[in-house]
């Protein structure tokens, strides 16, 4: 663990205990998909969900061909991860571990994945996941994911532990009760160095809740 703010996988551990707290992280998301349809046309092979809950998208590359990983920090979303793995008849390599220390080689993988996960931390925690993912994606090899946008209503409520780096509900039970990291563009490229951006659009998650920003991102990993 690099710092006492990489925490939030404890209180998504509980969210994942229950069925309402599953229920609205079951289907993958279209970006994914759409994504996806690309890289299995041009050949991806191994692919990484890092942090991947209880397994929407390690569920659905597996189900797409690809040689699929899958790490998240709660034990308990990979057990249900594993469960609906046997269930769709398919294979996964499944790990519990933390996002900055990634138990895998440099290079390995030609697609890596980390939806609504590596801003859970302060500035230090989401560089060092962010490095982990280049050292672990080939050259020329596809990141996708997501990073809190400024505009998200919570930027600049509650307490500031870092620059950037709030935690929203101290005496919670939630992952709002965690450090969660928020950036606009300009610093988002400069975090994501060693990567050319493909594509960046701020999108609400008011399927959530309203006024829920979230930069999506796609990038290629430079030589
Ligand atoms: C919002 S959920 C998203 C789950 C999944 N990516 C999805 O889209 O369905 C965030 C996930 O990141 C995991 N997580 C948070 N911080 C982590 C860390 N430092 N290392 C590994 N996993 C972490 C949590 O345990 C949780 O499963």
């Amino acid at each position: 663990m690099v710092n006492d703010t990489e925490t939030a996988h404890q209180a998504w551990d509980e969210t994942w205990k229950s069925e309402n707290g599953r229920a609205i992280w079951l289907d993958p998301e279209e970006d994914v998909r759409d994504l996806v349809g690309k890289l299995k046309a041009a050949d991806t092979v191994k692919a990484l969900d890092l942090g991947c809950g209880v397994g929407r998208h390690a569920v659905y590359l597996a189900s797409q061909g690809f040689e699929t990983y899958a790490l998240d920090g709660s034990e308990t979303g990979i057990e249900h991860a594993r469960q609906q793995t046997e269930k769709a008849g398919l294979e996964i390599d499944f790990r519990v571990g933390m996002m900055t220390d990634l138990p895998f080689d440099d290079a390995m993988f030609d697609y890596v994945l980390a939806f609504n996960v590596i801003y859970h931390g302060d500035p230090k925690t989401v560089g060092k996941a962010i490095s982990e993912i280049r050292r672990i994606l080939k050259a020329g090899g596809t990141y996708q994911g997501t990073m809190l946008s400024k505009r998200n209503d919570h930027f600049g409520k509650g307490e500031e532990i870092e620059k950037d780096t709030f935690i929203y509900d101290h005496d919670g039970t939630g992952d709002e009760a965690h450090p969660h990291f928020y950036c606009n563009a300009r610093e988002l490229v400069e975090l994501f160095d060693g990567f050319e951006l493909q594509k960046l659009l701020d999108v609400d998650h008011s399927h959530r809740r309203p006024e829920h920003w979230h930069w999506h991102l796609v990038a290629e990993r430079l030589a």
